[in-house]
């Protein structure tokens, strides 16, 4: 008698189940099918690189599989989806400015060469997204030969000369109080200059080169690996210049264009992941952002080195 109740119980326990299974295949957030209005135009593998691993989430081309087609799992791929195709979109290409076209696809090499992209959810059910170190190897071509080409330029060269020293002379930690500040309140940090680099970096889509400086804080716990997270009084810097190519064909730096501060404190800065973020823009180190939550668009690029405090340079170690 009890086991026959227990029976009935687990089979109106299933029905019940079923029914909610069924039931919420009627909940559909639409995902918008929008037309091709201008698709990238790259070489054909490049393309179907492209196609294979982003498509589904980054054009109007998304092609899913029937399990993608089965609530819940459909209304996170139909997040997916929507979320992904703000931020990047292949079949609307030719709405973007050559310029930003190239850092987009940067971008893109960068969340790749990261792991980031394609997503580690969807690679488990789509296992032929996942890159290959030589389709890795395409795209890094690929957008290094989207890179402006450069000839010598002596001009610039001693040009640059000139404007270091008045950068230099402009702002040294003697002329404080006429720092420059972001709206979140952090200002410009001159002493930069004489830390220590713990990478540089050559960004092959716009042609410029750069340097992150870190401050002793920073070098102390790179050198005993007590970087996860980052002390409280760590600071990074990143220096962006042109680059050139001097008159002997070497490529050096050219006109300073920005500094970038990342700044540890993890009480002061909480809602911002624990770093104050700022960037000033040279020859005169006007603050960027037009309003203090500038910062979420730093969080956001540097999203990806989440499980590694937001960092993505690794420092090299001595
Ligand atoms: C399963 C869906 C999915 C796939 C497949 C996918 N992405 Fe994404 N992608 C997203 C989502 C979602 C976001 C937004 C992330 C966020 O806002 O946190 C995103 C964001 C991005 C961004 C940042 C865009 C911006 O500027 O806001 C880039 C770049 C990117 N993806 C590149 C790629 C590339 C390249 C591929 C293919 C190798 C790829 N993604 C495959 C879902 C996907
Ligand atoms: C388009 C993506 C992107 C955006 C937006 C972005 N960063 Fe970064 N940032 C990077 C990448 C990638 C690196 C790694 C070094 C490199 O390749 O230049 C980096 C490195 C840094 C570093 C050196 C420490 C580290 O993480 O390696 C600082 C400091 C920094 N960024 C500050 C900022 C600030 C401040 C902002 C916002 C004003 C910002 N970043 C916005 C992509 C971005």
């Amino acid at each position: 008698m009890n086991s026959f109740l227990k029976k009935i119980k687990m089979k109106n326990i299933l029905i019940v189940m079923l029914v909610a299974f069924i039931g919420i295949q009627f909940y559909r957030p639409e995902i918008v099918q929008k037309p091709i209005t201008g698709e990238i135009h790259a070489p054909s593998d490049v393309r179907a690189i492209l196609q294979r691993s982003c498509f589904d989430c980054h054009s109007n081309q998304t092609d899913l599989k029937w399990f993608d087609q089965i609530a819940p799992a459909y209304w996170l791929v139909a997040d997916h989806i929507k979320k992904g195709k703000k931020g990047l979109n292949f079949s609307q290409w030719d709405q973007l400015a050559p310029s930003v076209q190239n850092a987009k696809l940067w971008e893109a090499f960068n969340q790749i060469n990261l792991e980031a992209m394609p997503l580690k959810s969807y690679e488990l059910l789509h296992p032929e997204a996942k890159l290959s170190e030589n389709d890795i190897r395409i795209l890094k071509n690929y957008v290094t030969s989207l890179a402006p080409k450069q000839k010598p330029d002596t001009a610039k060269v001693s040009a640059y000369n000139k404007q270091l020293q008045q950068v230099n002379a402009m702002h040294t930690t003697a002329s404080r109080p006429s720092l420059p500040t972001a709206l979140n309140g952090i200002s410009y940090i001159p002493d930069y200059k004489s830390w220590k680099p713990i990478s540089s970096t050559e960004r092959f889509d716009n042609g410029t080169m750069r340097i992150i400086f870190g401050n002793d804080i920073a070098i102390k716990a790179a050198k005993e690996h007590t970087t996860n997270p980052w002390p409280d009084g760590t600071i990074f810097a990143k220096v962006a210049w042109e680059q050139i190519i001097d008159s002997d064909g070497n490529i050096t730096t050219g006109a300073f264009k920005q500094v970038e501060y990342m700044i540890k404190d993890s009480k002061k800065f909480v809602s911002t992941k624990g770093w104050g973020w700022a960037r000033f823009l040279s020859p005169k180190l006007e603050p960027y952002g037009k309003a203090a939550d500038f910062t979420s668009e730093c969080i956001s690029c540097h999203r990806p080195m989440e499980d590694n405090d937001f960092v993505f340079t690794s420092p090299i170690n001595h």
